[in-house]
């Protein structure tokens, strides 16, 4: 089966997906996104990221198309054509199409875009990662479809030859351009709070469980850049690349330059998580 994209009901190739160039997430970045991963022909936390498009749409006071069961079973009925096991599934909803004038016309039809994408690489065993300065807007707790701080980000990390780059602000570090960041020092693992400066992430909050869960002393709060600097192992998590190690920061190395064992285990206990749920 090919990767598929639906647009508001019409499943195609991707390469024959077509959307209004009036589509408001075109001219406006009016819209929002859902990003999940797939194992074994089953969504990894399916509900929880549709809860989140749902705050994300309250955020921008944007109608769904359809209501969240509605929406889980058409996600769910389209995924299944695909017959993709190992996929990254893209959901996207946009305030609609209208001739382009700031404010939308009321009564307009949401755009709703689904893809499924093969995963043909495991995630990465590690990745190095510079900071740069936080300079994205306010709501970064709504997945807003305007991603281009975190574009240009990654393109600063491309040129200094790294993997990822992380939000830093007033000393603080926030999230990675496309996931949330841990440190971990003497044994405590450390983590920024969900107050609006970064995205409560679904693999953030899956891995803070299962930390809970093995007792590990956890400190969910203000994580100061010279925290993790001095750290002895950092790690990144988002549903496309999982729980990933970050072995080197602006060019020096976490801790001893190698991924560590705090961050081995949560990746375990991810993927048995994963294997367990969509088995
Ligand atoms: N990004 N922080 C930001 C800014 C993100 O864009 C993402 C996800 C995350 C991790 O969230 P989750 O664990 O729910 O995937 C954190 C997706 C993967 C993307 O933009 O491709």
């Amino acid at each position: 089966m090919p990767e598929l994209a639906y647009v508001n009901g019409l499943v195609t190739p991707v390469d024959e997906a077509r959307v209004s160039i009036e589509d408001r997430g075109f001219q406006f970045s009016d819209g929002i996104y859902e990003v999940v991963r797939t194992h074994n022909g089953g969504f990894i936390d399916l509900e929880r990221h549709l809860a989140r498009l749902e705050r994300s749409a309250t955020m921008l006071d944007l109608a769904l198309p359809m209501p969240l069961p509605e929406l889980e079973r058409v996600s769910r009925e389209f995924y299944a054509q695909s017959a993709l096991p190992e996929a990254i599934f893209y959901l996207q909803v946009t305030r609609g199409a209208a001739p382009r004038r700031h404010t939308a016309p009321p009564g307009l039809t949401p755009t709703l875009v689904m893809t499924v994408r093969a995963i043909t690489q495991p995630p990465p065993e590690r990745y190095t990662a510079i900071t740069v300065p936080n300079n994205r807007w306010k709501l970064c707790a709504c997945k807003s479809i305007g991603l281009l701080p975190a574009v240009l980000a990654k393109h600063a990390a491309l040129r200094a030859g790294a993997d990822e780059a992380v939000f830093v602000e007033d000393g603080l570090v926030l999230e990675g351009a496309s996931d949330n960041f841990f440190a971990v020092k003497d044994g405590v693992v450390y983590t920024p709070d969900t107050d609006g400066r970064i995205l409560a992430g679904v693999t953030r909050e899956r891995v803070l469980e299962q930390l809970a869960e093995r007792g590990a002393r956890v400190e969910v709060g203000p994580l100061p850049l010279e925290l993790a600097r001095s750290a002895d192992e950092a790690f990144i998590t988002s549903s496309v690349l999982t729980v990933v190690p970050i072995v080197a920061l602006d060019g020096r190395p976490v801790g001893d330059g190698r991924p560590g064992p705090v961050t081995g285990r949560a990746r375990e206990d991810y993927w048995d998580f994963i294997r367990r749920t969509t088995a």
